[in-house]
């Protein structure tokens, strides 16, 4: 059976990678799901990533296409792996403290402890450097998130440092990594 990536697309400029990634996910054999907060929407269509995952987008809490299960419930329960990419300094503020506002960071925090978890930052450097974010990354790696290492580039704002998405390349190296030795070892 086929295992299931949770791709939470979050409002960054790099949101349009989202597309590659998801196709690149299906190429490799995975059943991808794609959760995108409001802000991203602005990046890229859910009708992209629908058409390339084969899967509806999730992207309202509120919205339960099942009326039999809790959605944000169930989509947690069906993740083999969790992953946040592009992942804004917002974002990763939001689940490194617990909120639960939309349908990323709730389905976030329905996830059992097992459930590898990814988080691939993409932001201008100065965000990535604030001791906030780096304060956020921090608590979610001591609660058991792996970060992708954003890349140093010259970044779509004109500054140069840390902060561009990692290649889809780094991205599904990882979760290949994961999910090759996990064999779904944990009770879902
Ligand atoms: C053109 C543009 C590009 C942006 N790129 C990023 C980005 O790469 N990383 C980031 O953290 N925020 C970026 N932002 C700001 C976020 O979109 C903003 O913080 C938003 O509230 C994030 O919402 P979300 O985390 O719910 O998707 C950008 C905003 C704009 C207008």
């Amino acid at each position: 059976m086929k295992k299931t990536i949770l791709l939470a697309v979050t409002g960054s400029i790099s949101a349009y990678k989202a597309a590659d990634l998801t196709s690149q996910l299906g190429k490799l054999g995975f059943n991808v799901e794609v959760l995108m907060t409001k802000n991203a929407t602005a990046f890229i269509t859910p009708l992209t990533l629908q058409s390339l995952s084969k899967n509806q987008v999730h992207l309202d809490v509120m919205k339960e296409p099942d009326v039999t299960v809790i959605n944000h419930i169930e989509l947690a329960k069906r993740a083999d792996l969790f992953l946040v990419a592009p992942a804004t300094a917002n974002i990763i503020g939001k689940l490194a403290n617990g909120i639960a506002d939309d349908v990323v960071s709730t389905v976030a925090l329905a996830l059992k402890t097992e459930v590898p978890k990814l988080i691939a930052p993409a932001m201008n450097t100065y965000m990535y450097q604030n001791p906030i974010t780096q304060r956020n990354l921090k608590i979610l790696k001591e609660v058991g998130y792996t970060e992708i290492d954003p890349r140093e580039a010259l970044l779509a704002c004109g500054d140069f440092g840390r902060g561009a998405l990692a290649t889809i390349e780094e991205i599904t190296k990882v979760v290949l990594n994961i999910l090759s030795t996990s064999e779904a070892s944990y009770e879902k």
